[in-house]
């Protein structure tokens, strides 16, 4: 997101695209369907080429033509053959693996020749489009032969991926290593999130309405509930998911990214600095929880076979590479806490799951009841509940739940919804997700970027939960059935507060 008005069209500086995992499924999937739209919209640099760095030798034709199939398959929009040709033809390939250091001095050269003979200035974007036991050696290696080092007419940025570490030893482990090479402006961890223009917008939402903040606050707001249900299982990622689980693949990152715009306090000014210091200080305000209240305030389940869409999903523990006793969850559900003022008393409630019966991505904040007093003595049995919700997808809008008089000439009451959606005003181009993230990597604006402190406050909210499982094992491990809401105990986490999850008129 360019912190100005004219910022977000502007060209960026010549580069080298420098891309490690050039051969797998992120770039096929992401990374060049997102430079594809963006030479489309005429937001790549003039001066431009992209280094594929592979492990094991490839003939540069014969992954031109593997990029050109992924596009094809993953293009958001119809391919226009010679822009796609002539984007992959800025390509080469280098051959590096950080196992083999001289490959890395071998890469120096590769990349000061094609730089030279694409004029591309000398500004390099290493994106790692790799697994994540790759990060630090990758880093390690660039740092070592000098690839990283900036002087003032050079730029030089990695990108990375989540997950930015496990819990919050590695994430520690993690961030030391890369800023032993790189300073934190070099660094862009990406987490997709923040390439929805849904969750761009709270921001927006929040500080562009002067109607909003007087009342974001615990006088006016009962609770605040996260959901991010998802309809798909594990399907073929058995392996890396029994090894992460729902906490680790979604909580710290993406769920955490929803809380913080939402609960972040108003930043002075709109730049990286400042509104990643908001973001941090908010999550560095979430109360840790001891091990016995992490048990208390969580849930954690796991899918049986079911139907979802009417397709049927196999039980978890039969995954492809599960483990046929597993105790990963595959459904978490939380209630923190924020410790300061503004938050003091008010619950935040955080549910998120696979194989559950629809896809919905929002964030409800619940108002505090009107005093019921006036309709004592009337008909009126009871107040429906006032909810701003702001949905991040499939649904893409903002809805305001409120009280209105039925027409007649008695008294009585219904809820109803007064809904904005995007589609309705906006007709965007549709996109991969990444665009803005790698534009705003190359005009060098890491506003939309994790910085260290966030992750680690990230992990460090979570650690208990991840301690308190670990230890418990089978205890406590909840089962639903795939194509439902999710186990009974989650609807019991906010009951025994008096309170319930939203349910979607
Ligand atoms: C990824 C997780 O980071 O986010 C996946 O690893 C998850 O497990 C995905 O499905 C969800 O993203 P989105 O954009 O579909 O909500």
């Amino acid at each position: 997101m360019s912190t100005n008005g004219t910022a977000r069209s502007a060209q960026p500086d010549p580069c080298n695209f420098v891309i490690f995992g050039v051969t797998g499924d992120l770039t096929h999937r992401l990374v060049i369907p997102a430079l594809y739209n963006l030479a489309e919209a005429d937001l790549l640099p003039q001066r431009f080429c992209i280094t594929g760095v592979v492990r094991k030798p490839i003939d540069a034709d014969a992954l031109r033509d593997s990029l050109m199939q992924g596009l094809r398959k993953f293009a958001t929009r119809p391919l226009k053959d010679d822009l796609a040709r002539r984007l992959l033809g800025c390509l080469t390939t280098v051959q590096a693996d950080p196992s083999e250091p001289a490959s890395f001095d071998r890469m120096r050269q590769h990349l000061e020749d094609a730089e030279h003979s694409r004029a591309t200035a000398g500004n390099r974007l290493f994106y790692l489009a790799t697994p994540p036991d790759a990060f630090a050696p990758i880093a390690r290696e660039l740092g070592r032969v000098g690839l990283l080092r900036e002087d003032n007419d050079h730029w030089r940025r990695l990108v990375i991926e989540k997950p930015f570490g496990t819990d919050l030893a590695s994430a520690i482990v993690l961030n030391g290593a890369l800023l032993k090479v790189a300073d934190e402006h070099q660094l862009y961890r990406i987490d997709h999130y923040l390439g929805k223009e849904t969750v761009q917008n709270i921001l927006v939402l929040r500080f562009a309405n002067g109607m909003f903040e007087p009342i974001w606050n615990r006088n006016h707001i009962d609770h605040v509930q996260i959901t991010v249900d998802e309809t798909l299982g594990v399907g073929h990622r058995g392996s890396f998911y029994d090894a992460t689980g729902a906490l680790r693949d979604m909580v710290p990152n993406h769920l955490f990214q929803l809380l913080s715009l939402v609960a972040m306090e108003p930043p002075a000014r709109f730049d990286a600095h400042t509104v990643r210091t908001c973001k941090a200080e908010v999550l560095g305000a979430i109360q840790t929880q001891s091990e016995a209240e992490a048990l208390r305030n969580a849930v954690r389940g796991q899918y049986r076979a079911g139907r979802v869409e009417d397709q049927p999903i196999e039980d978890y523990r039969k995954t492809a590479n599960v483990a046929p006793d597993s105790t990963t969850e595959t459904y978490v559900a939380l209630k923190l806490a924020i410790d300061n003022w503004r938050w003091a008393g008010v619950p935040f409630y955080l549910r998120t799951g696979k194989a559950l019966a629809t896809k919905r991505t929002e964030v409800a904040i619940k108002f505090k009841e009107a005093p019921f007093t006036m309709f004592r003595d009337t008909a009126v049995d009871r107040l429906s509940q006032n909810y701003l919700v702001i949905g991040i997808e499939p649904v893409e809008g903002i809805t305001l739940q409120f009280n209105t008089k039925v027409p007649g000439p008695s008294i009585a009451i219904d809820g109803v919804e007064m809904k904005f959606q995007y589609k309705d005003y906006f007709h965007a181009a549709p996109s991969t997700g990444y665009e803005t993230l790698i534009h705003d990597c190359m005009i060098g604006d890491n506003i939309l970027f994790q910085r260290a402190d966030s992750v680690e406050a990230g992990w460090q909210a979570v650690q208990p939960f991840l301690d308190a499982w670990r230890k418990a094992g089978n205890d406590g491990l909840e089962f639903y059935q795939a194509g439902s809401n999710g186990p009974e105990a989650g609807e019991a986490l906010l009951a025994r507060d008096g309170r319930g999850w939203r349910t979607p008129c």
